[in-house]
C-alpha cells in the first residue's frame, strides 16, 4: 500500500469535514472533491480511532462500485478518481435520509428487535433513518418522509426501485468473491437536469466497508467496520482483503 501522501490535487475551499471524509469545492462549477480519511468512528462518534490505509481502500472500492452501478443504469454522483484518496463527484442536494438495506439481521436491527444476528430475511428490507448526527440518526417510517416532505412520493418510489436494483447487483458482485453482503447504507441526492427542467435522483456518498457489513461466506469472518466497532482487531487487513478480492490494487 502506498504511504499517505500530501494531497496534490487542485481543490477549492473546504466545505465540510465529516467523520470519514472531507469535501472540497472542485475546480469546475457543480463539482466537489471527496477526500477519504483514515479516521474511524462508531456509536455516533463516541468511539474514535484510525484504520491505516482505510481512506485508500474506501476511495477505490467506492470507485469500483459506482462504476459498476453506472454500467447497470444507476445514475451516480461519481465522475472520476483523482488520486489514492480523492475522487471528483457532482455536487447534489443531499436528501437527509440514510437508506439502509438489510439481507440478514445484524447490528441495531438485531438489538432493537431481539433477533439473533445472522438470521436471513425472507426478503430484503429497506429502512430509513433521518440523517441527523445530533439525534443519532433516528429510524423513521415512509410516512414520516412524506409527511415531513423529506422526499415526495415519486422520489420515494424511485429510491425503493433503485435501492433494490443496487442490492441485487451488489449481492451478486460480492458473492462472486466469496463475500455475503449482510447490510449497507446509501444516500441519495437531487441534481438539476436542464434537459428535463427538473430534479433527478442520483446515488451519492460512498460505498465501502465503512458502511456495509461483509461476511466471508465460508468462515463467517467479518470484513467490515464491525472489526473496529467491536474491537475484533485486524481491521486494516480486513479492509485490504475486501479490496484484494475485488481485484483492486492498493
Ligand atoms: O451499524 P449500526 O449497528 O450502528 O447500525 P445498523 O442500522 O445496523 O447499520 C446497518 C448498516 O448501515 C451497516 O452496514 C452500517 O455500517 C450502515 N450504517 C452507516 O453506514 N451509517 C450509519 N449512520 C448507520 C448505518
Amino acid at each position: 500500500m502506498s504511504p499517505e501522501k500530501a494531497p496534490e490535487i487542485a481543490k477549492g475551499e473546504k466545505i465540510y469535514e465529516g467523520k470519514a471524509k472531507v469535501l472540497y469545492k472542485g475546480t469546475e462549477e457543480g463539482t466537489l472533491i471527496q477526500y477519504f480519511k483514515d479516521d474511524a468512528t462508531a456509536f455516533n462518534a463516541q468511539k474514535k480511532g484510525t484504520i491505516a490505509g482505510k481512506g485508500i481502500v474506501n476511495n477505490k472500492v467506492t470507485e469500483l462500485v459506482m462504476k459498476h452501478l453506472e454500467r447497470i443504469g444507476i445514475p451516480t454522483h461519481f465522475i472520476k478518481r483523482l488520486s489514492d484518496r480523492e475522487q471528483l463527484v457532482r455536487e447534489v442536494e443531499i436528501i437527509p435520509l440514510e437508506v439502509i438495506v438489510r439481507n440478514t439481521v445484524a447490528g441495531t436491527m438485531a438489538k432493537r428487535l431481539g433477533i439473533e444476528e445472522g438470521r436471513r430475511l425472507e426478503r430484503p428490507l429497506i429502512e430509513f433513518s433521518l440523517k441527523d448526527d445530533d439525534l443519532g440518526d433516528p429510524l423513521i417510517a415512509e410516512e414520516h418522509i412524506l409527511s415531513l416532505d423529506l422526499a415526495d412520493e415519486e422520489e420515494l418510489s424511485e429510491i425503493f426501485d433503485m435501492t433494490h436494483q443496487i442490492n441485487d447487483f451488489l449481492r451478486g458482485l460480492f458473492a462472486g468473491v466469496g463475500i455475503e453482503l449482510i447490510d449497507f447504507k446509501l444516500e441519495y441526492g437531487r441534481l438539476y437536469d436542464e434537459d428535463e427542467l427538473g430534479y433527478r435522483l442520483i446515488l451519492a456518498d460512498e460505498f465501502s466497508p465503512d458502511n456495509c457489513r461483509l461476511w466471508d461466506m465460508e468462515t463467517g469472518k467479518k470484513l467490515d467496520k464491525d472489526r473496529f466497532r467491536r474491537d475484533l482487531g485486524g481491521e486494516v487487513e480486513a479492509y485490504q482483503e475486501v479490496a484484494r478480492r475485488l481485484g483492486i490494487t492498493l
